[in-house]
């Protein structure tokens, strides 16, 4: 990305709307102004101070931060244990019976779990993993549904020093037998399915194909969740264990394990531009220490809250901010089950309603799904409770982000933008409630004691107004330690493409008062005829006209202006396709951004290729856009929808 004046951003930099701090959430703000200024002064000291503080430590932390670029270590010397912090210490504090999580199944069934509930579940089955031969450092691979066994077998294996690495349950066998083998696991825990829009997803069968073909994994534990509905489950003799057969019987007291701060806490794999997965290095005590912080500042948690990130816990969103961030902070959190349209598009705001929710985290994919379905189910519901609000996993248009405003926080409740990665761990971009004024569709400002820059191609930082690269310039306590087993391929990644900072692979820019504002993937820009133009500007132009539910724009190759824009558009379910509302759309696109941004391609479709985590795989569309064959589709939510756009009828326009 160059670093030219881009006109085109102006149509998204000139979102005016502004939303300062109520003062009556600033009076009771968690957050601080003067946050900034410590941290600025002294970062390390920030941290040190608040890792003292806000961590239980076996052993007291010599050094905060070892610095040898690009490989980090924090709070060096210091032991202690991330379950024992997450959950034991707050049963010693008197919090036992307070609620962990309420969980509610997609069927309707229900579980409370208290601290103290929570405490014994993940002891016995901390011994169950005893018995099976698990020890410190072991790998344990995990592949289940959103259910309580979920985060307890992720914290049964934190009490042991066990890393874990969970595999989302959308991800097909084969990507689970790649991550088994990259982790060389020797456990994989897992349960007969879930439920999933009414049916069982048969997570077994999957888990067994995958264990054909990888050979680390000696046993296989396996949750019952789906089998008294489902067909009989093959538990293979020897290997297979039925978790309420080994765990029920095992001993409530697990003492927990003192671990280093460095010691590997979990793998995490993420696709990068090769086909093989990244497996991301996160350690125990600096990783503990951001999520909580982060989550307590910036979502602004009380002990009385009922807090939903609205995430599955196999992505990074859902280990830091369902799991070990909330739990670290004694919050009663709510983990859900299944799809949000099931029975009906209003069952999160029944959920809201019946546990008066008060901080809400979910995805903008997520937002214009409901927004498409218009305001009427947000509206039968009583979501009064909501006082805080949170966007994650790509750019929100202003549009999205002002419906959510309106209809879901009622107008009142903030709403933070959060931007982060699955290899920064912990949020780094993003408002502080009742101190930050926000604009839609900007991040705002980085969190205290995070320095992130936009730079230009030469690695020079760019002035106010300016767009380039996102970099982050010095180490933060939950970033990634590395690539399991590939540190080579850390240092290329994220520390060549810029000397000494770490390269996050978006663009941004930053207008006249320092807001930061996400472009997307760097990947994602596209250049026009010499003008560059993100892909995220045409589709929140698209969004913005009455017709349009949701948009993806990809660069598709052009002999003669280089790149040339191809819009994949969903219409909301009131709009009739036609040759003319194509038309229409197109010039609706030159109008909100200039003419160079009017797609010259425009395909009407039903649906768009998804991860799991909602996000567009723009790379499936451009392959699309291209006419050839495609890539890696193993991350897709839904593998027959790129077939349903090929044959979309829906017609392209020069
Ligand atoms: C990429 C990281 C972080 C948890 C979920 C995704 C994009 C994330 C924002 C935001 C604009 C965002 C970036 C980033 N992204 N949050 N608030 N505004 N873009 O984790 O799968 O590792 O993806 O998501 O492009 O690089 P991930």
């Amino acid at each position: 990305m160059a670093v030219e004046q881009r006109p085109e951003i102006e149509a998204l930099l000139a979102e005016e709307r502004r939303f300062p701090p109520d003062p009556t959430f600033a009076a009771q703000a968690n957050a601080r102004a003067d946050l900034y200024e410590e941290a600025e002064r002294d970062f390390e000291g920030f941290w040190a101070r608040l890792a003292r503080e806000r961590l239980d430590w076996s052993k007291p932390f010599e050094t905060t931060l070892e610095w040898d670029l690009p490989f980090a270590k924090w709070f060096v010397g210091g032991q202690l244990n991330v379950a024992y912090n997450c959950v034991d210490r707050h049963v010693e504090r008197g919090l036992g019976d307070k609620v962990a999580y309420h969980w509610i199944g997609e069927p309707g069934d229900t579980r409370t779990l208290t601290y103290a509930d929570l405490k014994r579940e993940v002891s016995k089955a901390a011994n169950a993993l005893l018995e099976l031969g698990v020890r410190t450092g072991d790998r344990v691979a995990i592949y289940m549904p959103m259910i309580p066994e979920l985060p307890i077998a992720m914290l049964a294996c934190a009490r042991l020093g066990a890393p874990h690495t969970v595999v989302f349950g959308g991800f097909s066998s084969e990507a689970l037998a790649g991550r088994i083998d990259d982790a060389q696991a020797k456990v994989l825990i897992t349960a007969d399915g879930g439920w999933r829009r009414g049916k069982p997803v048969n997570l077994k069968g999957a888990a067994d194909v995958a264990l054909q073909s990888s050979s680390s994994i000696e046993n296989v534990l396996v949750v019952r969740r789906v089998a008294e509905a489902g067909e009989p489950v093959e538990m293979r003799p020897g290997r297979d264990v039925w978790w309420h057969e080994i765990v029920d019987r095992q001993s409530e007291e697990c003492p927990p394990v003192p671990v280093d701060s460095e010691h590997l806490l979990y793998l995490l794999y993420t696709s990068g531009t090769t086909a093989k997965p990244k497996g991301i290095v996160h350690t125990s005590a600096g990783y503990l220490l951001g999520t909580s912080y982060t989550h307590w500042a910036i979502f602004d948690v009380k002990p009385d809250d009922v807090y939903w990130c609205a995430a599955d816990i196999g992505w990074v969103t859902g280990h830091s901010y369902i799991v070990y961030g909330p739990l670290a902070n004694a919050t009663t959190g709510i983990l859900y089950e299944g799809a949000p349209d099931t029975p009906a598009w209003d069952r999160w705001w029944q959920i809201v309603e019946d546990y008066k929710v008060t901080i809400l985290y979910t995805a903008p994919t997520a937002i214009r799904a409901f927004m498409k379905q218009g305001s009427d189910f947000p509206a039968r519901h009583d979501l009064s409770s909501i006082r805080m609000l949170g966007s994650v996993g790509e750019p929100i248009n202003p549009e999205a982000w002002l419906w959510y405003h309106e209809h879901i926080g009622g107008g009142r409740a903030p709403i933070a933008d959060t931007w982060w990665q699955t290899e920064t761990g912990m949020i780094l971009i993003t408002p502080l409630p009742g101190i930050t004024t926000t604009k839609p569709g900007s991040a705002t400002f980085p969190f205290p004691g995070v320095d992130a820059d936009v730079v230009d191609g030469e690695g020079r930082s760019v002035p106010p107004g300016g767009g380039g690269y996102l970099v982050l310039k010095r180490p933060w306590p939950a970033m990634l330690r590395g690539i399991y087993g590939d540190p080579e391929r850390y240092r290329q990644t994220y520390w060549s493409r810029f000397e000494g900072v770490y390269f996050a692979g978006d663009g941004a820019k930053r207008d006249q008062e320092g807001y930061f504002w996400l472009l997307g993937r760097v990947d994602d820009v596209m250049n026009v005829a010499g003008h560059r133009i993100s892909t995220i500007e045409v589709e929140s132009a698209l969004v913005d006209h009455p017709a349009v539910a949701e948009a993806a724009v990809v660069g598709k190759n052009d002999p003669v202006t280089g790149q040339a824009i191809f819009a994949f558009v969903i219409l909301r379910t009131h709009a009739e396709p036609s040759d003319a509302l194509i038309r229409e759309l197109r010039e609706h696109v030159a109008k909100v951004i200039g003419p160079i941004a009017r797609p010259k391609y425009l395909l009407l479709t039903p649906d768009l290729p998804k991860t799991r985590s909602g996000k567009i795989m723009r790379r499936l569309l451009r392959d699309v856009a291209e006419g050839r064959p495609l890539g890696d589709t193993t991350t897709l939510a839904d593998a027959g929808v790129v077939e349903l756009i090929r044959s979309s009828t829906g017609r392209e326009e020069e």
